[in-house]
Formats: structure tokens, C-alpha cells, sequence
């Protein structure tokens, strides 16, 4: 499968503004236990969605993954996960979308079981910082109720060693998503091939593994990597749309791909 060039998408036709209002509405639903904004008093909802517009953690770049994420799921075909969606999130940094995924898994209303890992406890610190930073948002305009087991929902952040999971039994047999955000193969390639080759032997069979990547060489290296432990590219593109950074030939999210096991 050769690199797909980055194509108009519909969601990116809606502007910025439609994709905050997709993201705003699928993370409301996500705090309000899938209920939605529906019996919230609506100057409540409007002032909440003022806040979330003018929030540091739901700009540019979250709103790139968003559409990033309905353009390569849509075309890998695949619709992961049933009743449920159960989503690993390995090597997850300080987690800048650990809000943002459950609720893009969960836009249809279904309830994301979502565990997320990194080695680094700081960063783990962080995650859950800035996810419970999220829920207070939320919970502040209103939203009755924030923290749910009841419906399955559930968002866990865990500090650990990603290519040491496979004796860890608290973690589901299968995910329907893996996502892997800014690998490091580079940095590390034999702890890397580990953790891919847990992703590979955790994904669901009609599941995703989603990768994405800083560098163009490095994310070819990473397809080779998963093809030769068995994964199938279904898509890989570079993102057009990604944030330049300071390094040269480094931006956010430049590549994405999803692939499935074979
Ligand atoms: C390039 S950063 C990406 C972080 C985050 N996903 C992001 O997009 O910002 C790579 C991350 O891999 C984590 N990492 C490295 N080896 C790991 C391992 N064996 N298990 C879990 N996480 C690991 C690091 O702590 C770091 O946070």
C-alpha cells in the first residue's frame, strides 16, 4: 500500500468551527454518561461551550486529531467494537487527548473503556491532571454527573512499562483500539518492537491500531516494523494539516496510520 496523499475531507469543509462544535458535542456526551446536552438547561450548555472554545486543551491540535482520526478510520472501512468500546492508549506522554478520544470513540453514544499507560509516572501525574482539569470544566457548567461506572465508561491512567504488558492482568484480553500517539522508534527501536508487538497481539480482529508519527522517515520505518510482525496497512497518510515545530521535519501528528492484525 503506498502513502496516501492528504484529501478534503467533509469534517475539514465544516471549518474549525464545525469540528469544535463535533468534538464539544461528543464531549459533552462523554462527561454526561452519553446523555448529551438534551435535558441540560441550554445557557448552561452555551456558557460551557464559550469556555471549552477558549480552552488551551481542546485547540488546534486536538481539533487536527479529530479529523485526522474520522478520516482514517473511515477509510480503513472498519468500525470497531460492539456494544462497547474497549481503547488502549500505550505510551501515552502527559495524554493531551485523554479526554478527546474516548469521546470521538464514543460520538455515536457508545461507552469507551479507555486505559492509557506511560512509563513515566510524572507524565502519568500530568495525564490524570489534566483529564480530571477536563471533568471540572464540565462539571462546573452543570454536568450532573461526571464520574460513571454504571454504563461502562471508564478512563484509567497507569504508570508502567508498555513493552512489559503482556503478564499484567488487569488489562482486557482485546482492545478494540490501540493508539499510538508520537512513537519513538528511533529512540529505542527493540523496546518499541515490543510494545508493537503487544499492540499487534492485543487488537481486536476487526479492531484498529493507530499510529501516528513526528518524522516522514521515521513513520516508514515504523510501517516496516508492523508489517514484518504482521500487521496489514489498511491507510497511512501524511497530514497536511500538522503543526510545523521547531525541529526540522518535525510536526504533530505528521503521519497517521491504521492497521488491523492479519
Ligand atoms: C515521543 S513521546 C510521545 C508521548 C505522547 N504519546 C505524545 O504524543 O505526546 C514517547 C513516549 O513514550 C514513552 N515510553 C517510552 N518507552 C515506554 C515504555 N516502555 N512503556 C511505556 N511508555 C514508554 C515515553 O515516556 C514518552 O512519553
Amino acid at each position: 500500500m503506498t502513502e496516501q496523499p492528504f484529501e478534503e475531507n467533509p469534517i475539514v469543509g465544516l471549518g474549525t468551527s464545525g469540528v469544535g462544535a463535533a468534538m464539544f458535542d461528543a464531549l459533552l456526551g462523554h462527561f454526561a454518561g452519553g446523555r448529551g446536552g438534551g435535558g441540560l438547561d441550554p445557557a448552561l450548555v452555551k456558557t460551557l461551550r464559550a469556555e471549552f472554545e477558549r480552552s488551551e486543551f481542546f485547540g488546534r491540535d486536538m481539533r487536527q486529531l479529530w479529523v485526522m482520526l474520522e478520516r482514517v478510520v473511515v477509510k480503513s472501512g472498519r468500525s470497531p467494537g460492539g456494544d462497547r468500546i474497549d481503547l488502549l492508549n500505550l505510551a501515552c506522554g502527559y495524554c493531551e487527548e485523554g479526554a478527546v478520544l474516548p469521546a470521538f470513540w464514543g460520538r455515536d453514544g457508545k461507552p469507551v473503556r479507555q486505559f492509557a499507560m506511560d512509563l513515566r509516572d510524572a507524565e502519568i501525574d500530568k495525564a490524570k491532571r489534566r483529564y480530571r482539569a477536563t471533568e471540572e470544566l464540565f462539571r462546573r457548567a452543570g454536568i450532573p454527573a461526571v464520574k460513571r461506572q454504571d454504563d461502562g465508561t471508564a478512563v484509567e491512567f497507569v504508570a508502567g512499562d508498555a513493552s512489559k504488558l503482556a503478564g499484567l492482568g488487569q488489562i482486557p484480553a482485546r482492545f478494540d483500539v490501540v493508539f499510538v500517539r508520537h512513537q519513538n522508534l528511533w529512540h529505542d527501536r527493540p523496546t518499541w518492537q515490543r510494545i508493537y508487538e503487544f499492540a499487534l497481539d492485543r487488537v481486536a480482529d476487526d479492531g484498529l491500531l493507530i499510529i501516528t508519527s513526528y518524522f516522514d522517515r521515521e513513520h516508514l520505518l515504523a510501517l516496516e516494523l508492523l508489517r514484518a510482525l504482521g500487521g496489514q496497512v489498511l491507510v497511512s497518510e501524511r497530514n497536511a494539516d500538522s503543526r510545523e515545530l521547531d525541529y526540522p521535519g518535525k510536526s504533530i501528528d505528521r503521519h497517521v496510520a491504521a492497521i488491523a492484525r492479519s
